[in-house]
């Protein structure tokens, strides 16, 4: 078994690019009552059990983690760090405003999809600009919960 240079296995071979890391980030807890109109009326919940299942036919493995805390959902995503192999991120507002987001995907070194339930160019212009746009690996916006497992679909191209 191939070792790294202090003698502990390879992330590959724990598996770790079959683990895809999902963040949702501040506001998405309230998916299903907030703003139907914009967002639908699917919950947090539902989208978290149809990425599992979506997982379980592609092979891979998915985790996902809701935070309305900033620095909450910077050390979750350096927590990919340790055995993941891709994250779906979905940084809600942070997107807009966050410079820590974009050094924390910035400082892992794996496939990250940027998803967006809603799609952020049809919207204000202050929601036009993402931090991530030009650091991740793709963007997928609009599609409402679909986004997110058509994120899922294109990360486990990746990994
Ligand atoms: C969002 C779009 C963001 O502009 C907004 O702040 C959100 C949700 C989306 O999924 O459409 O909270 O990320």
């Amino acid at each position: 078994m191939a070792k790294t240079k202090s003698g502990g296995s390879t992330a590959s071979e724990r598996g770790a690019g079959k683990r895809i890391l999902d963040v949702h980030g501040p506001n998405l807890n309230l998916l299903g009552s907030r703003e139907p109109d914009t967002y639908g009326d699917v919950t947090l919940h539902d989208i978290n059990v149809a990425l599992e299942k979506l997982a379980a036919e592609l092979a891979v493995e998915v985790e996902s983690y809701q935070s309305n805390s900033e620095g909450e959902i910077v050390s979750k995503i350096q927590s990919v760090r340790d055995g993941f192999g891709g994250l779906l991120l979905n940084a809600a507002a942070y997107t807009h405003t966050s410079v820590a987001l974009r050094d924390a995907v910035l400082a892992v070194a794996v496939p990250v999809v940027e998803v967006h339930l809603s799609n952020i160019y049809k919207r204000e212009d202050f929601r036009h600009r993402s931090l991530l746009s030009d650091i991740v690996a793709g963007q997928i916006v609009g599609f409402g919960a679909s986004s997110y497992l058509l994120g899922l679909r294109a990360l486990a191209e990746l990994v």
